[in-house]
């Protein structure tokens, strides 16, 4: 088991924040990684995974893929699948539709709700936690791996060069 590499706290204060947010992480964006984002309903998910799509350069809707689970994206050289596991039934699903392929080597693979495939998804190399905090929200981010600690590093160094 790795030590947990890099730590981030914030306080994000709007949904244009959030987005914001998922633009810096594109900037240490590498292939290869798994994120995976928890969090109640409406804490925030689907809006940072929509700002890191489309900071890549993605012109459209990015939302969540509720009801088919999965939506991929070509984008800024990047392979990204965006899971959104809320509707699973039974994570055998996620073995029939070959769920492991996704977590490949040449992709990117960012999953909400990863706790209802548990038993079929492979270990993430970086979690964000986010939470309600009044009108605004708390995100977490946790490196689980080298490769994940190194994600959240650069992550906040974007994030605080934004500001
Ligand atoms: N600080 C904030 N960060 C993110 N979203 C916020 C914030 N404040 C309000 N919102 C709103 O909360 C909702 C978040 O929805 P969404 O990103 O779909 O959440 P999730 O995918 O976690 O269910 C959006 O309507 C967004 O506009
Ligand atoms: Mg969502």
């Amino acid at each position: 088991m790795l030590a947990k590499d890099e730590l981030m706290c914030q306080i994000v204060d709007s949904s244009d924040e959030m987005h914001s947010l998922g633009g810096s992480l594109a900037t240490g964006l590498f292939d290869g990684l798994a994120i995976y984002l928890r969090g109640p309903l409406g804490a925030g998910k689907t809006t940072l995974v929509r700002g890191l799509i489309q900071s890549l350069g993605h012109v459209g809707s990015v939302k969540s893929p509720t009801y088919n689970l999965i939506a991929s994206y070509q984008t800024g050289g990047f392979c990204i699948h965006h899971f959104d596991l809320y509707r699973l039934g039974d994570p055998e699903e996620l073995e029939l539709i070959g769920v492991r392929d996704y977590f490949s080597a040449d992709a990117v693979c960012l999953v909400e709700w990863p706790e209802r495939g548990a038993a079929v998804l492979p270990p993430p190399d970086v979690t964000v936690f986010l939470d309600y905090q009044g009108h605004r929200r708390r995100l977490r981010a946790e490196g689980s791996t080298k490769r994940g600690g190194r994600l959240v590093h650069c992550w906040l160094q974007a994030a605080e060069a934004r500001v």
